[in-house]
C-alpha cells in the first residue's frame, strides 16, 4: 500500500559502536550514539517492514515493532549479520565497527607495571561486516540490496565513492562529521547519498535535518531502488 511501502521485505541494520575487550575490565570502543542506526529501524518499521536490528552497546529504547539482536565485539556483530544477511532484502551497515581488536583479550585485569613507562597492546584488524555482506550477496546473486555509511572529515565525495566500490555496496550515505552540530552523537544530520554505477548518477544531497527525517528519506530511497530490480 502507499503508506506501508516495506510490507513483506525484511530489513536488517547494524546501530551503534562495538566494545573490543582488553581484559575483563577494560575496551576499545568509539562515540557512536546509535542515534541514526535506531531512527532507521524505526522508520523501515514504520513503512511496513519487519525490522531486524543488531545494535552494539547504546542507551537507547528499542524502537516499536523491532526485532532487536543486542551485540558487543565486531566478531558478535559479524555472525549475526552473517545470520540474518542471507535472509534479508535490505541490509543497512549504520554499526561504527571498531577496525581493530585485541589480539588475545587478558584473563585477569592487566595490572600497572611501575617500572614501565609503557604497555604495548598487539591490536588485530576486524572482519569488514558490510563488505563481507555484500561479496556473499555477488556470489549469490540478486539478494540484499546494502546500504553503507561513510562519515568524513574531508572530500566526502571521494571517499564515500572509493567505499560503495571497494565494499561492493549498492548505495552510500555520506555524512560530514566536520560540521558543528551534526553527525556523532547529534540529533540533526545531512548526507549525500550516491548509488553504485548506473543507479542515481551524480547522487542525491539531503540537507541538514532531523535523523528521524533522514532516516525515512534514506529507507525510502532503498526502497525506490528494489522496486526497479529484480527481487528474488
Ligand atoms: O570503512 P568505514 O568504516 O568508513 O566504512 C563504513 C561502512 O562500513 C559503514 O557502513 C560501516 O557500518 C561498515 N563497516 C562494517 N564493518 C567494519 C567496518 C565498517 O560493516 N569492520
Amino acid at each position: 500500500t502507499q503508506d506501508t511501502p516495506a510490507l513483506g521485505l525484511h530489513i536488517a541494520i547494524t546501530a551503534g559502536p562495538t566494545r573490543e575487550p582488553l581484559d575483563p575490565v577494560r575496551y576499545l570502543s568509539n562515540h557512536s550514539s546509535g542515534k541514526m542506526g535506531f531512527a532507521l529501524a524505526a522508520a523501515a518499521a514504520e513503512l511496513g517492514a519487519r525490522v531486524s536490528l543488531i545494535s552494539g552497546p547504546v542507551s537507547l529504547p528499542t524502537p516499536d515493532g523491532v526485532e532487536r539482536i543486542d551485540v558487543e565485539t565486531a566478531l558478535q556483530m559479524h555472525e549475526a549479520s552473517r545470520r540474518l544477511a542471507g535472509d534479508c532484502d535490505i541490509f543497512i551497515g549504520c554499526a561504527a565497527v571498531a577496525d581493530y581488536r585485541a589480539e588475545a583479550p587478558a584473563e585477569h585485569k592487566i595490572k600497572k607495571v611501575e617500572s614501565e613507562d609503557a604497555l604495548t597492546l598487539r591490536l588485530v584488524k576486524n572482519p569488514d561486516i558490510i563488505a563481507d555482506i555484500a561479496n556473499e550477496r555477488d556470489a549469490a546473486g540478486g539478494r540484499p540490496f546494502v546500504v553503507g555509511f561513510a562519515a568524513e572529515t574531508r572530500d566526502l565525495e571521494a571517499y564515500a565513492r572509493d567505499k560503495l566500490t571497494r565494499k561492493r555496496l549498492d548505495m552510500i550515505v555520506a555524512n560530514d562529521v566536520s560540521s558543528a552540530g551534526l553527525g556523532f552523537g547529534a540529533d540533526d544530520n545531512a548526507a549525500l547519498l550516491l548509488w553504485r554505477d548506473g543507479e542515481g548518477e551524480g547522487g542525491e544531497s539531503l540537507p541538514p535535518q532531523p535523523k528521524t527525517q533522514l532516516a525515512r528519506a534514506v529507507i525510502e530511497r532503498a526502497l525506490g531502488c528494489l522496486s526497479v530490480r529484480p527481487v528474488h
